[in-house]
């Protein structure tokens, strides 16, 4: 037997939805070589992290994991291990000063080397490493190439479904708010071309994609000028998308609100395909906080931006934001000002995270992480319920109404009791998503995985919407069958 066709692959994902991406690219990559896909560390023959430093916890649970493979690799001293991702372009050699058993380190600027330096790992032994250069480290431009987008491959069976995908649009941050390393990790804002991004959107709905999932850190921002001085911008960006037959969703994650302009958000309105989900993070609701943060937006500005949507979307629009609580020096009257403004502004869901000090960054460099961990877990629980109160209130107007809902896979519940056996004709739980991507779990049958489909919504929670598979018209009433 050929020894290629021996190679089995172990991948573990932490992070963001970039991260996801970076994890489909190599894989595919790796297929290419002949490498397949296992569960099982002990089964692999290269074992693989892709990794994330927003938070410290992220981090030490990626070194616990590593921690567990130190006997494997000292068993089967053949086996490579490598470090993806952005705790790889942080950490760089103390990865290999702390697991000493690693033998690849790749920044997530760097992924197309992996299946080479696996290669190399292989048959020289050794470590190896594929970083981008630091933010301080040269031009700005050999700054920039040295982090690549890698986005070659589109296979289908490396999705979580095969009806869904996401598409990169611009890599990196130049926004550098103070408590966060993704400025460092994945270096300067570059957006792709929008050529490129086209064909490959062409590509997904060949292969059968509904959904696309525009990414960015600051996706809102995106600009490319092309070498005849053409702008393209995100809005003009949508409209060329919304022209490609079989696409039938068009999502955009992570937005920066003071780029939330009118153009854009017409294009929302009068692209139907464009869902009218808007995930807009405002970190806090306090001025105080947000200068210390450096965010570049008041509390007057995020509330004019609101203001934009609703004149723009009406309520068709759910916006959903995210918050750090407990940042440096946040004192109990900031905090409630944070609370104050999700009152305010209603949201249709929120993640909430405490502060976590990320070496390298301004607030590292220049702030006390001063607010204790308690303090910080009860404001954390705090907002949460206030959202998520917030959450199941908003939800309400939905009950007894039809929705159009992408039907994604059976519901976890479902997945957790599969051991029991099942009738695989008869109908399951399954989930789904409305165009504003609100949650849906319904009873059906696995055929209608991946197509959108109407559901009479008959309850509600914050973060569900409970309902039955409807025939008839989608805006009629509700015609209700089963359950
Ligand atoms: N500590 C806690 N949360 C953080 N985030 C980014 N950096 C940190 C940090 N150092 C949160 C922000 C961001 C989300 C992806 O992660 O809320 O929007
Ligand atoms: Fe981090 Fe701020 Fe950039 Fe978002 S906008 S990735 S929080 S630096």
């Amino acid at each position: 037997m050929n020894d290629r066709s021996l190679r089995k692959l172990y991948i573990e994902t932490v992070g963001c939805q970039m991260n996801m991406l970076d994890s489909e690219m190599v894989v595919a990559s790796l297929r290419r070589k002949g490498y397949e896909l296992t569960d099982s560390t002990s089964d692999a023959d290269t074992i693989l992290f892709n990794t994330c430093s927003v938070r410290e916890q992220a981090e030490n649970k990626t070194y616990s994991a590593l921690g567990r493979l130190r006997d494997e690799k000292k068993n089967h001293p053949q086996k490579i291990i490598g470090v993806m991702g952005c705790m790889a372009q942080k950490d760089q050699e103390l990865i290999f000063k702390k697991a000493p058993f690693v033998d690849i380190v790749v920044g997530p600027g760097q992924l197309q080397q992996i299946p080479d330096l696996i290669e190399k790992a292989r048959n020289e032994g050794g470590r190896h490493k594929a970083l981008s250069l630091g933010r301080t480290d040269g031009a700005l431009r050999d700054i920039k190439r040295s982090h690549e987008t890698f986005d070659p491959l589109r296979d289908p069976t490396m999705r979580p479904t095969p009806f869904q995908a996401f598409l990169r649009i611009q890599i990196g941050c130049d926004k550098f708010c103070t408590y966060c390393i993704v400025p460092m990790t994945r270096g300067p804002e570059q957006g792709r071309d929008p050529l490129l991004i086209f064909d490959e959107a062409k590509i997904l709905a060949d292969q059968g994609c509904k959904e696309i999932t525009l990414l960015g850190q600051t996706v809102n921002s995106y600009k490319h000028v092309a070498p005849d001085g053409k702008q393209t911008r995100l809005a003009d960006l949508l409209y060329q998308l919304h022209g490609i037959d079989g696409l039938e969703r068009i999502k955009f994650v992570t937005n920066y609100p003071k780029d939330m302009n009118y153009e854009l958000l017409s294009a929302v309105r009068d692209l139907d395909k464009v869902s009218p989900y808007l995930h807009v993070p405002l970190q806090s609701g306090s001025n105080s906080v947000l200068q210390r943060m450096k965010r570049g937006y008041t509390v007057a500005d995020y509330r004019a931006m609101m203001s934009r949507i609703e004149e723009t979307l009406g309520d068709a629009a759910a916006v959903s934001s995210d918050f750090i609580v407990g940042f440096c020096g946040e004192t109990e009257e900031e905090f409630e000002e944070t609370v104050n403004l999700v009152e305010e502004c209603r949201f249709k869901n929120s993640f909430i995270f405490k502060y976590s000090e990320r070496p390298g960054t301004k607030a590292a460099n220049h702030l006390p992480d001063d607010v204790p961990f308690d303090v910080k877990r009860r404001r954390n629980n705090e907002l949460l319920d206030v959202q998520n109160r917030i959450s199941e209130e908003d939800n309400h107007r939905f009950l007894g109404q039809t929705l159009p809902v992408l039907v994604e896979g059976k519901s976890k519940r479902f997945d957790k009791q599969s051991d029991e056996p099942v009738d695989t004709n008869g109908p399951i739980q399954l989930t789904g998503r409305t165009h504003d991507d609100r949650i849906v779990v319904f009873d059906g049958n696995t055929r209608l995985i991946g197509e959108i489909i109407s559901i009479g919504v008959y309850e509600v929670s914050g973060l569900t919407l409970l309902g039955t598979v409807v025939t008839g018209s989608v805006t009629g009433d509700v015609v209700m069958l089963g359950t």
